[in-house]
């Protein structure tokens, strides 16, 4: 993290994440207080004190959701299916990675064993993997030296010392997945780099870049460690410039329509309506703020890369239609506004 002491002497840290801020805006809002589940998205700059290289940033942007306050393995699946969702809107190519953490009952004997057998290899791990033999063990299994990776290899899985809940859990969000028709891999090694995580952990894993491009899963008890009520809770976060560099097609644009006022002040003040009605249906308008002749207005038009036209002048305001111009294929109508709603979320 970034941590530094301000002009005010206090000691501050750029957010490194945005799950933990999710959690403290839950808590502190009171919104486990109606007995449902809260459903939160987030986007927004983060901070990471990293070595820089393509796609790893010291600054980034982070789009993410949590649902806070259900156990249920549905949201799992639903939680998964929706960076499944972003990856396929953006036709990002990844791989999407599963695991179990298991819970506060079956994970400690799953550290024992664990430490049992990093400590017979102790000699052959990395510095940093040394170190973390004390502190946190399971994050051995995702050092990215490749004599670490080697030893992780071979170590216990997690998924053989899941308790039954948790085992049961693991099942109903795989089929849950396969009911959705996502594709996945189990990979018993996946543990990610955050601390908070139990049960359910994925990634979304870029072949091309090598790195993980949406990530998430349950932190079960989180909520409470940071002085909430027990609170299940799970989510994902999806690294915006990761995506950025992967992206092969953005989503087709909504097309552009520009509505042009033509006359004086009572036709202003109608196309103003008109531009209004038609953003109301969902439309994308521009109101054209531009005076002068129609043909500089359509020389805007093409400037602004709209797609069709709508005219607002004397004739139209007192016939109740309006000539909407199909800029490609250079094609006018006169219809009442009615139709050109119809016509345009036609499309
Ligand atoms: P994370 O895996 O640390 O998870 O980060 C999520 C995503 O942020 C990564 O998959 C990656 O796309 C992007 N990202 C992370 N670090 C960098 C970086 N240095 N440069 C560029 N992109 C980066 C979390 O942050 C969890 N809060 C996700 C979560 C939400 N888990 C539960 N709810």
């Amino acid at each position: 993290m970034f941590t530094f002491t301000d002009k005010g002497g206090r000691d501050v840290a750029l957010r490194p994440e945005g799950t933990a801020g999710a959690v403290r805006a839950y808590i502190e809002n009171r919104l486990y207080a109606d007995g449902t589940y809260k459903k939160l998205f987030y986007e927004g700059s983060m901070f990471r004190h990293e070595r820089p290289q393509k796609g790893r940033y010291r600054e980034f942007h982070q789009i993410g959701a949590e649902i806070l306050g259900t156990a249920n393995p549905l949201a799992d699946a639903e939680i998964i299916k929706i960076a499944d969702e972003i990856l396929k809107a953006l036709k990002v190519p990844a791989t999407i990675e599963i695991n179990s953490l298991g819970c506060k009952k079956c994970r400690p004997a799953y550290r024992e064993a664990l430490l049992e057998y990093l400590n017979s290899r102790r000699e052959e791990l990395c510095e940093d993997c040394q170190r973390r033999l004390e502190r946190n063990p399971l994050r051995i299994l995702d050092c990215k030296e490749e004599g670490c990776q080697l030893i992780a290899s071979q170590a216990p899985k997690i998924t053989d010392y899941l308790c039954e809940e948790c085992k049961a859990h693991y099942e109903s969000v795989k089929n849950y997945l396969t009911a959705l028709g996502v594709e996945y891999r189990e990979n018993p090694h996946l543990v990610r780099g955050l601390d908070y995580y139990s049960k359910t952990v994925f990634e979304c894993i870029s072949e091309e870049l090598g790195k993980t491009v949406i990530a998430g899963g349950r932190y079960d008890y989180l909520v409470e460690e940071l002085g909430g009520p027990p609170t299940p809770a799970l989510g994902f976060a999806a690294g915006v410039e990761r995506l950025a560099l992967l992206v092969k097609e953005l989503p087709p644009e909504k097309p552009l329509i520009l509505v042009i006022p033509f006359g004086g002040e009572r036709e202003k003040a109608h196309a103003l309506k008109v531009a209004q009605t038609l953003r109301e249906h969902g439309l994308r308008v521009e109101l054209s703020y531009r005076e002068g002749k129609l043909r500089k207005q359509f020389e805007f038009a093409n400037k602004i890369g709209a797609h069709f036209t709508v005219v607002v002048g004397e004739n139209e305001l007192r016939e109740g239609r309006y000539p909407l111009k199909n800029l490609l294929a250079r094609e006018e109508k006169k219809l009442t506004l009615e139709e050109i709603i119809a016509t345009l979320k036609n499309l």
